[in-house]
């Protein structure tokens, strides 16, 4: 049996008839953009994660850049932002003006802490991005608590929550989300939210989403045109109410690796105590990682390397990198691999993954 790297498709199959209709009753009913069904994906939605406001926007790399602009950052702004995350996570500021400031993360949560926080703070840090990568929820409070706001990236980390019960993406200043087709909370296309309890935030990406304006009439800043439209809203009301199960699902998924031996043979990523990981992607470690990558291939087992090649490492990163020394990201950079991972993951495709992972280990004994 072929297990694939992710699959997005068996837990929308109950939901198809229904995302059908509401498709057909959408393109009937003529609102297209900022209409009923956004305003009332953003009510559920802000009220699923405990916050006061959500404001949908066009993708999670929009959300960024809003969230730092409402934020107040500028240019002669930092913004401190882990290097091992989606290149989006650092492409957001340049636009605001500021500059990234790479830190380290953690190798066991692939997650910044509050110490490689502190490494890279400077009086001119305005915020922090604090990314909850592949659904392990980062210790938000504790570096807020450093005196920064924290914007959380928890693009893949809908349905994850802190030990405390709280969502992440309630946790920080303000926080972000992408709703491209494979995250946990997909979409049909592109899409994204900027989610606060700051009503002054909230009043104020609202108006940059939409070229700076509150009424359409006057325009009090340089904004964007960042919407979150229609159609995938509709489509997000729909499968929103499926989170829950679908994280439990990635949980169990989880559970059933460890229980199968997988922390035998490669190294498991460690959520932090307490805490609910949405594993939005399942990221494990391996000296050898390409021995690894293959014995999975030969058993036609999806996997992939996602950050081989960290951001401060990427070609358009230099204006930003003077000399940064982050060794921990460039280990995890080299060393990660993610194994297959969705809500219906069972217990017979993890032990097979074990299996073909168990075939790596002994071929290096030999
Ligand atoms: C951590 C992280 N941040 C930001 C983004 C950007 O989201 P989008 O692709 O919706 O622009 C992504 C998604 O790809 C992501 O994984």
């Amino acid at each position: 049996m072929a297990v694939p790297l992710f699959d997005t498709s068996t837990p929308l199959a109950p939901l198809r008839e229904r995302l059908h209709a509401k498709l057909a009753e959408v393109l009937d009913g003529g609102r297209y953009i900022l209409g009923p069904e956004v305003t009332a994906f953003e009510a559920e939605f802000a009220d699923y994660l405990g916050a006061g406001h959500a404001i949908g926007v066009a993708n999670g790399t929009d959300a960024l850049t809003l969230a730092l602009r409402a934020l107040g950052v500028g240019p002669g702004d930092e913004v401190v932002v882990p290097s091992f995350t989606f290149y989006a996570s650092a492409e957001a500021i340049p636009p605001t003006g500021a500059r990234p400031v790479f830190c380290d993360v953690d190798p066991d949560t692939f997650c910044v802490t509050p110490e490689t926080v502190r490494a890279a703070l400077t009086p001119r840090t305005k915020a922090v991005i604090v990314v909850h990568l592949f659904g392990n929820v980062a210790p938000v409070a504790e570096i807020e608590a450093l005196g920064v706001p924290v914007l959380e990236d928890a693009a893949q980390a809908a349905g994850a929550s802190a030990a405390d019960g709280r969502r992440a993406g309630s946790l920080g200043t303000i926080s972000t989300f992408s709703f491209f087709p494979s995250k946990n909370l997909g979409a049909f296309g592109d899409g994204g939210a900027v989610v606060t309890s700051d009503d002054a935030l909230a009043e104020t990406v609202r108006m940059l989403r939409f070229h700076g304006s509150r009424d359409k009439q006057t325009f009090e800043l340089i904004g964007h045109n960042s919407r979150l439209d229609e159609l995938q809203a509709a489509l997000l009301r729909i499968t929103l109410p499926h989170l829950d199960l679908w994280c439990d699902g990635r949980r169990a998924g989880a559970a059933a690796y460890e229980e199968a031996g997988l922390g035998e043979l490669v190294t498991l990523p460690q959520p932090f105590p307490g805490t609910a990981p949405a594993w939005h992607l399942y990221v494990v470690r391996h000296p050898e990682p390409d021995e690894l990558a293959a014995a999975l291939k030969d058993a036609g087992i999806g996997h992939k390397a996602y950050y081989r090649v960290p951001t401060h490492r990427q070609p358009a990163m230099r204006p930003y990198v003077d000399g940064a020394d982050l060794p921990a990201t460039d280990e995890v950079a080299r060393t990660h691999l993610a194994i297959p991972m969705s809500p219906v993951l069972s217990r017979e495709q993890a032990a097979e993954v074990v299996e073909a992972a168990r075939a790596v280990a002994a071929n290096r004994m030999r």
